[in-house]
């Protein structure tokens, strides 16, 4: 969490900064902040709340400087105010500081500096970064670079850290460990943030820093070392996202253009991955037919949404592969003694590849031998960086906090990575194979059916506006999308929801209904076990209770007790959550619009979550 963005270069620094911390408003919105390199003293300004406070009090009281850094921050230590808002300068107001992570050491770090006579004015374990460096600067004789390279020695935790100093205001430097941070490379100016969305529009180049490396940033240059001052190499990439794909578009919110984005997301991650001899492309899954033959588990580690997606690799995998698939909470994992080896195979599933939780979960699975694949949405961020392989997921830059599109993009990969591992274990034919992927095909044409018919349910929604709880049920796949429906209203409506397997309806979550209580059931598609049956039966149940019933039915599905029916088109049973998911997230959508929330940036929320 904490979005950071560095500039150094030819044009005036606020533009860049500001246009960079809206991009990141994505990663916390608690107070935003700048330093800007004005010689002799910084100029610093910085407001709790959103980068719109921080606008409105700069006004047009900024002065020319052409470097500077910026921080829109989701608090951990010391609350959302003014004073805890970032930069963090040292006593003389000549070094200022922006933080992304935690710095665990901190309380003993600044009983040190406060014995040696620096003055504390916040509350955050950032501020102790700021006095360190300064008294490090002076023993090395002013040099920041080896300055940072030396309070990263010392530090403990989590961290992204930009410092800028008075002295050579225009030499930003930079550190990470277990945080974000992208250099982006321009023409005589260039860029450190915490995701390339921040500079994408003035540069495509950017390049990629390992752990504990520190980069040293001119106009002109950048240095890379590691803590001990070795040169390292820099890994220059392109930026493939398009800048226009981190914009509005025409939408009133970004959530409602990802969600109208879903279409061209699935279809993206399904292009070239069935070749004419009806074999699963993936060969970025470095698994040998031999390997794949071998594995006794599949363990798969995600949080929020991404468990979700997570949920229903196992239905997929488990049917098509005929494997045994586990699925946890990473931030559970690594607290149990998991029962893994080299025959295990993990996938970290995670949009941004940042979730701290996702990420430690991983570095144990590796640690007891097991391979790792990631399914990602975001070009070389750490969670790839560190898995033994990864398959990207292709759906664009997603902003808004709460993930739709990155959601079914992950259940589209995890279904292909089913097939492959069905295809290479020999249990279903390329013929079976073929047919699935033809009825994968025929997704992104049906959500945009659902989308294209949407308004009625809108309308609908904005109806229960005043609720104050919503129960989902699903049976069989259908659970894990009334789990992402209950989460998806929480976040963004702030409303009591839970998501129900149906079957458990009766051992206790039927207490909660009430007269008037909104419930949402998933119709499965499946005749298999007379799972439909059953679920227009858990309809009855509620219905009898005076729930009022909202039913997402296949076109074809016979319902009955709905109080209000939502169709979607038919698809096979393992398929249907790709659709399902969709009117789900308007839903939430509607409401939060409704009852006036912030849709792209829900309160107490971040979308990248880089601390446990
Ligand atoms: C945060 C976000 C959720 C997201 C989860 C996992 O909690 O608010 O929307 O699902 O992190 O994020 P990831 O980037 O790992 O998919």
């Amino acid at each position: 969490m904490c979005g950071i963005v560095g500039y150094t270069g030819k044009q005036s620094a606020i533009t860049p900064l500001i246009e960079g911390l809206r991009r990141l408003e994505y990663r916390g919105y608690d107070s935003a902040g700048i330093a800007l390199g004005t010689p002799n003293k910084l100029f610093i300004e910085k407001r709790a709340g959103k980068l719109a406070n921080l606008e409105a009090e700069l006004g047009v009281k900024i002065p020319t400087a052409q470097s500077g850094i910026g921080h829109t921050r989701w608090a951990t230590h010391g609350g959302p105010t003014d004073r805890n808002a970032h930069p963090h300068v040292d006593n003389e107001g000549k070094l200022a500081v922006i933080h992304n992570g935690i710095i665990e050491n901190y309380t003993q770090l600044r009983t040190e500096l406060e014995s040696r006579g620096h003055k504390f004015e916040s509350e955050t374990d950032t501020e102790s970064v700021a006095h360190l460096l300064s008294d490090l600067r002076k023993s090395h004789k002013g040099d920041l670079s080896a300055a940072m390279r030396e309070a990263a020695k010392y530090l403990r935790g989590s961290f992204t850290l930009l410092a800028i100093h008075s002295d050579a205001p225009t030499i930003i430097v930079g550190v990470r460990r277990n945080s974000p941070l992208v250099v982006g490379l321009g023409d005589g100016e260039n860029f450190m943030a915490s995701d390339v969305a921040a500079f994408i529009d003035y540069t495509k180049r950017a390049v990629e820093l390992g752990q504990d490396h520190v980069v040293t940033m001119t106009p002109s240059a950048i240095s890379i070392t590691d803590l001990e001052g070795n040169a390292v190499v820099p890994k220059e990439y392109e930026i493939t996202w398009d800048a226009s794909a981190a914009q509005k578009g025409g939408f009133s919110h970004f959530m409602l253009k990802e969600i109208f984005e879903q279409p061209k997301a699935v279809a993206d991650t399904l292009v070239g991955r069935l070749d004419e001899n009806n074999h699963i492309v993936l060969d970025e899954l470095h698994l040998s037919k031999q390997e794949i033959q071998n594995l006794k588990k599949i363990v798969v580690l995600a949080c929020g949404t991404a468990y979700h997606a997570g949920m229903l690799a196992k239905y997929a995998i488990e049917k098509w592969a005929k494997i045994t698939v586990e699925v946890e909470l990473a931030s559970e994992f690594r607290y149990r003694d998991p029962l893994i080896d080299s025959q295990t195979l993990v996938i970290a599933i995670s949009q941004s590849g940042e979730t701290m939780d996702t990420l430690m979960a991983l570095r144990h699975a590796k640690s007891a031998g097991a391979r790792i694949l990631a399914v990602c949405n975001t070009n070389s961020s750490t969670i790839p960086r560190e898995s033994d392989a990864v398959l990207y997921t292709h759906a664009g830059p997603e902003i808004a906090v709460a993930s739709t599109k990155a959601f079914l993009t992950q259940v589209i990969a995890v279904y292909l990575i089913g097939l492959h591992l069905a295809q290479e274990r020999v249990v279903l034919t390329g013929v079976q194979v073929k047919e699935i992927f033809n009825e994968l095909l025929e997704l992104p044409s049906k959500i945009e059916q659902i989308l294209e018919t949407v308004e009625p349910l809108r309308e609908l929604t904005r109806g229960f506006a005043q609720s104050t709880s919503v129960l989902f049920l699903g049976r069989n796949v259908g659970f894990p999308v009334a789990l992402e429906g209950a989460l998806k209203l929480k976040e963004l409506a702030y409303m009591h929801a839970e998501g129900f397997a149906g079957g458990e309806l009766k051992h206790g979550p039927i207490a909660l209904i009430e007269e008037g209580t909104p419930v949402i059931a998933i119709l499965p598609a499946s005749h298999e076990h007379g799972l439909d049956e059953k679920m227009l039966s858990n309809i009855q149940e509620v219905k009898a209770r005076g729930a009022l019933v909202i039913v997402i039915a296949q076109e074809s599905a016979v319902v009955t007790g709905a109080t209000h029916i939502i169709r979607i088109p038919d698809a096979p049973s393992l398929l249907q959550p790709v659709l399902a998911t969709v009117p789900l997230q308007v839903f939430a959508y509607e409401m939060a619009v409704a009852r006036g929330n912030d849709v792209d940036q829900p309160r107490n929320l971040a979308k990248s979550v880089t601390v446990e």
